[in-house]
């Protein structure tokens, strides 16, 4: 039997109300296909943890996170106790850099009986991914002010596009397309406004093209390509993009499809020299938590997008199957939670996606 450790962090607010139910449809998947995972649990990462301990992490924690093949995430943020900043640059971006998450993946796919946003759209019609640079680009230290306070006061903020940064997130995109059935990649540009980086990226673009001929490539502008998520979401299968239009595109891709609720995201060290972390897009959501009705898809679509990393396709697949099946029978049959018009609580959604696992073909 495969056996994998992973380390599982609650977080804040409602991640400790969805990654239960994550963990119950996981485990229920990994009976069904004879797969060994094992969890442990850490307290660390949360409001609680930075008030009794002043941090929001022990300081052995990259030594004890490491021996882990991935880490299942739930939301950090309680403003009321720790800044934003604090909470989110003391825990997560720690984990990203250090672990060294270059690819932020984020599937945006309308699942049935869901009313997304945009109009006249069948379950089918959008099923893409974006595929996020995660450590360089825009997002840069590279730049100050300068003269302040007088009238020459002047800031500077640079790009930092590394060949080895664009190389490694362009084939993991191409890669993706390669292994799913449409075989088509699109890559965010701007390299009619911006002269210099921009270009570089379509030139990488263009040049990893013949290692991959069975992908079907194209461009847009970003300006041209957010208003083509709205307007003709069936146009895209791989996303791939620059941190900055990445941040844009994996925020608008996901709520062309339903409610934050929903939508799962993963950070990932292709190369598995660290492990990766899954993460549902949403937060702690402190007006809600507590009250037991947070939607656990995103967070137990996530595990799904873990199994698949993991190297598990099938039980990846089975998983989001009985979450298509579950949200399928909609809000009078299944247990939906509020924000998709039912009267069902968090662990009888997560209970129902479980029994779905164990009974579907
Ligand atoms: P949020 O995502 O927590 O909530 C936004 C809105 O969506 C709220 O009205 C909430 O009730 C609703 N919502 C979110 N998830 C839901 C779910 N699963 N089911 C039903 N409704 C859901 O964003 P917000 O309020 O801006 O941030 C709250 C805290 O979360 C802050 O401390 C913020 O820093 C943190 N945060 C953490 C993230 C992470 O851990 N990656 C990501 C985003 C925010
Ligand atoms: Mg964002």
């Amino acid at each position: 039997m495969t056996q994998h450790r992973i380390a599982v962090i609650p977080g804040d607010g409602i991640g400790r109300e969805v990654v239960p139910a994550g963990l119950e449809a996981l485990e229920a998947t990994a009976s069904r296909f004879g797969l060994g995972l094992e969890f442990d649990t850490f307290d660390f990462a949360s409001a609680e943890y930075w008030q009794r301990h002043g941090t929001m992490l022990p300081s052995d924690w990259e030594e004890t996170l490491r021996g882990y093949d991935a880490i299942y995430f739930g939301a950090v943020g309680w403003p009321e106790v720790v800044p934003d900043h604090v909470s989110l640059w003391g825990s997560l971006l720690q984990f990203r850099r250090t672990f060294d998450q270059y690819v932020n993946l984020r599937p945006c796919r309308l699942l049935p009986g869901v009313r997304g946003p945009l109009a006249g759209r069948e379950p089918g019609d959008i099923d893409f991914i974006v595929v996020r640079e995660n450590t360089e680009g825009e997002y840069s230290s590279i730049g100050g002010r300068i003269f302040e306070g007088t009238e020459r006061e002047t800031v500077l903020q640079e790009t930092v596009m590394t060949r080895v940064g664009v190389d490694r997130v362009l084939r993991f995109a191409y890669e993706q397309a390669a292994r799913r059935p449409k075989n088509h990649l699109t890559s965010a540009t701007k390299s009619n406004g911006i002269s210099i980086t921009m270009p570089y990226w379509d030139e990488r673009v263009a040049a990893m093209q013949g290692q991959f001929p069975g992908v079907r490539v194209d461009k847009f502008h970003i300006d041209a390509l957010v208003a083509n998520f709205v307007l003709h979401p069936d146009w895209f299968d791989v996303v791939v993009a620059s941190n900055l239009f990445g941040d844009i595109l994996s925020d608008l891709g996901p709520a062309c499809t339903g409610t934050l609720g929903l939508a799962p995201s993963a950070n990932i060290n292709p190369e598995r020299d660290h492990p990766s972390l899954f993460e549902p897009v949403h937060g702690s959501a402190p007006d809600i938590a507590g009250r037991g009705i947070a939607n656990p898809v995103g967070q137990i679509w996530c595990g799904s997008m873990m199994l698949d990393h993991l190297g598990h396709p099938e039980a990846a697949a089975h998983l989001l199957g009985a979450i298509e099946d579950v949200l399928a029978y909609g809000p009078t049959e299944a247990p939906l939670t509020p924000d998709l018009q039912g009267k069902g609580t968090t662990a009888e959604l997560g209970q129902a996606i479980a029994d779905r696992v164990r009974t579907r073909d």
